[in-house]
C-alpha cells in the first residue's frame, strides 16, 4: 500500500491523558472529525492524523506527552504527510514552546479552540506550515472576550468514544476562578462560566435518546455552578439537578469535582430528595493543615471542611460516600503539617482519596512566590504513608457491604487481571465472564455474569471485599431462594 492511499482513508489516532474534561473534549473532537469522514484507529502507523489531548496539572503528565511526541520524530520524517496535533491544556500553556521542543508538530489547539481542529488539520494538509489556535491569557483583553475564547463546543456527541455507551460526561461549567496557588487550570481553561441550563438539558435529552443511563456532570468546581439568564433568572446546581431528574431513561446523575465551601445545605437536601442523584461526593480537601491551606489559597479552613462533613452527615447520613484529593509536599510543608493531614484523613474516613506529590507549575502563584522545597523522596514517603492510611480505611469501611445486596450498573468486562479468565472473554463452558460495574455511591463491584447484563442495573450480593473492590454474585430469584435455604438450613 502506498503512502498516498493510507492518507486518503483519513485515519485518526487520538491519545487522551488527564481528567474527565479531557475525555469529553476528545469525544467532541472525534465526533466532529467523523462527520468529515475520519475513522478512528488505535495504530499510530496506520493513522494519517495523530492528536494528543494533553494535561498540564502535573509536570509528569507533560513529560509523558513530550516523550510520546519524541517517538514520532522518525515517523514524521518518513511520512511528512502525517498530521500531528497537540490539543488541550498543554497546548494552551506552552503554545509555541511545543514547536520548539517538537518542530514537526503541525497544529496546536487550546481547550477553547477544539471546534477549529478540523479546519486546522485541513489547512496543515493543504497548505503545510504550522497552525496555532489558543485562548486569550487571563489578562489579555476584556473579560467577555477572554471568556469567549475559552468556550467549548459541546453539542457534538459520539457514543463510541464514551467510557461505555450508557455512561456519558456532560459539561456544565467551563474554567475556574478559584486560583489555588499550585494550580494551572485557571490559566489553561480560562474564567469560570456556567453553561446555559437549557443547553445542558437539551444535551442530556440527546444523551438519553442515545441510550445513556448515567450522566456525570463536569465542572472544575461543579457545585459552584451558576448561570444568570438575560432576564435575571439564576440557576444553581441544585436547580439543574431537579431539571435533569425528569428526563426519562436517565437513571443516575453524578457530578464532579466539588469545592468544599459551596457544598450548601440546599444542594445536599436536593441530592437527598432526588433518587437518581448519586450520594457520591468528590470534595478535594488537599491538606489537613490550616497553614498549608492558606499557602494554597484554598479559601477554607479545616474547621470549614469539618462543618461541611457534618452537613453531609446530617442530610445524607450513611448513604453518602465522600472522596478527596490531596497534595503532599506542598511548599514548606512540615512533618507536623503533613501529620495534620494524616489525622484528618483518619477523622473523615473518605471512601477513597487521590494523592499527588506537589509539582511546581510555572505560571502559578506558588511557582512565582513559594519555593518548591520539599525533597522528592520526602514527597514520595508522605504520599505512600497517606495512601496506606487511606487504603486501610477504605478496606475497613468496605466491610459494611459484606452480605449486603447492592444495585450495580454493569459497565463491562473486568480489567482486573487476577479476575480474568480467557483474557476477559466468556468462559466457553459456562458462558460467564468477570464483569465490573459501580454502585450508586461509586463503589466498584466485580462479579461473574453473562455479556447481556452489560448496561443493566442489577442486584449483586457481596461476599468479599478489598480496599478498592466489592466482589459478589448476581442475585437472581433462584440465588435468593438458595441463600435463604442456606441461611435457614
Ligand atoms: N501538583 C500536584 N497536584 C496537583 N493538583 C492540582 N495541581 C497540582 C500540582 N501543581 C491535584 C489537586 C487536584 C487534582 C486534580 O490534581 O489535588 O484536586
Ligand atoms: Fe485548580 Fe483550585 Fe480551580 Fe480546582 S479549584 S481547578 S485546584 S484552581
Amino acid at each position: 500500500m502506498s503512502a498516498q492511499t493510507a492518507i486518503e482513508t483519513h485515519k485518526l489516532y487520538i491519545e487522551t491523558v488527564g481528567c474527565q474534561m479531557n475525555m469529553l473534549d476528545s469525544e467532541m473532537v472525534v465526533a466532529s472529525l467523523r462527520q468529515q469522514g475520519y475513522e478512528l484507529t488505535d495504530s499510530i502507523d496506520e493513522a494519517d492524523t495523530l492528536l494528543f489531548n494533553t494535561c498540564s496539572v502535573r509536570e509528569q503528565a507533560e513529560n509523558k506527552t513530550y516523550s510520546a511526541l519524541g517517538r514520532l520524530r522518525k515517523a514524521k520524517q518518513e511520512m511528512p504527510e502525517k498530521i500531528i496535533g497537540v490539543m488541550g491544556c498543554m497546548a494552551q500553556k506552552d503554545q509555541q514552546l511545543i514547536f520548539k521542543r517538537a518542530p514537526y508538530v503541525d497544529i496546536i489547539a487550546g481547550p477553547g479552540q477544539l471546534k477549529e481542529i478540523p479546519d486546522l488539520i485541513a489547512k496543515a494538509r493543504s497548505e503545510g506550515g504550522q497552525h496555532v489556535a489558543v485562548g486569550l491569557g487571563r489578562k489579555d483583553g476584556k473579560v467577555a472576550d477572554i471568556k469567549r475564547s475559552h468556550e467549548t463546543f459541546d453539542p457534538m456527541r459520539d457514543p463510541s468514544m464514551r467510557p461505555t455507551p450508557f455512561q456519558a460526561f456532560l459539561r456544565i461549567q467551563i474554567g475556574c476562578d478559584k486560583f489555588c496557588t499550585y494550580c494551572i487550570v485557571p490559566m489553561t481553561r480560562g474564567p469560570e462560566q456556567g453553561r446555559d441550563p437549557q443547553m445542558v438539558y437539551d444535551e442530556a435529552v440527546i444523551l438519553a435518546d442515545q441510550g445513556c443511563k448515567e450522566i456525570t456532570l463536569l465542572g472544575q468546581t461543579v457545585n459552584s455552578y451558576k448561570h444568570v439568564a438575560a432576564d435575571g433568572t439564576t440557576t444553581r446546581l441544585a436547580d439543574l439537578l431537579v431539571k435533569l431528574h425528569d428526563i426519562d431513561g436517565i437513571e443516575r446523575i453524578k457530578f464532579v469535582t466539588n469545592y468544599p465551601k459551596d457544598m450548601t445545605y440546599d444542594l445536599l437536601t436536593t441530592i437527598r430528595d432526588l433518587e437518581k442523584v448519586s450520594p457520591y461526593l468528590h470534595v478535594p480537601l488537599q491538606s489537613g493543615s490550616d497553614a498549608v491551606l492558606k499557602r494554597m489559597k484554598r479559601g477554607y479552613t479545616v474547621a470549614d471542611y469539618r462543618e461541611m462533613m457534618a452537613r453531609i452527615n446530617e442530610t445524607l447520613g450513611d448513604a453518602a460516600a465522600i472522596s478527596s484529593d490531596f497534595i503532599v509536599g506542598f511548599c514548606g510543608e512540615t512533618e507536623e503539617e503533613f501529620q495534620e493531614t494524616v489525622n484528618l484523613v483518619e477523622e473523615c474516613r473518605f471512601k477513597n482519596s487521590f494523592i499527588f506529590k506537589y509539582s511546581e507549575r510555572p505560571g502559578t502563584k506558588a511557582s512565582d512566590h513559594l519555593p518548591d522545597d520539599i525533597p522528592h523522596d520526602v514527597k514520595k514517603r508522605r504520599n505512600n504513608e497517606l495512601l496506606a492510611v487511606q487504603n486501610r480505611i477504605s478496606e475497613e469501611d468496605n466491610q459494611k457491604f459484606l452480605s449486603q445486596t447492592v444495585q450495580v450498573l454493569v459497565e463491562g468486562p473486568s480489567k482486573r487481571v487476577d479476575a480474568q479468565i480467557n483474557g476477559g472473554g466468556p468462559n466457553p463452558e459456562t458462558g460467564l465472564m468477570q464483569l465490573t460495574g459501580r454502585t450508586h455511591c461509586d463503589r466498584i463491584v466485580v462479579f461473574e455474569g453473562t455479556e447481556r447484563l452489560i448496561g443493566q442495573t442489577i442486584p449483586v450480593g457481596i461476599y468479599e471485599i478489598s480496599a478498592f473492590t466489592l466482589i459478589g454474585t448476581v442475585i437472581t430469584d433462584h440465588a435468593v431462594s438458595q441463600s435463604l435455604v442456606g441461611l435457614n438450613g
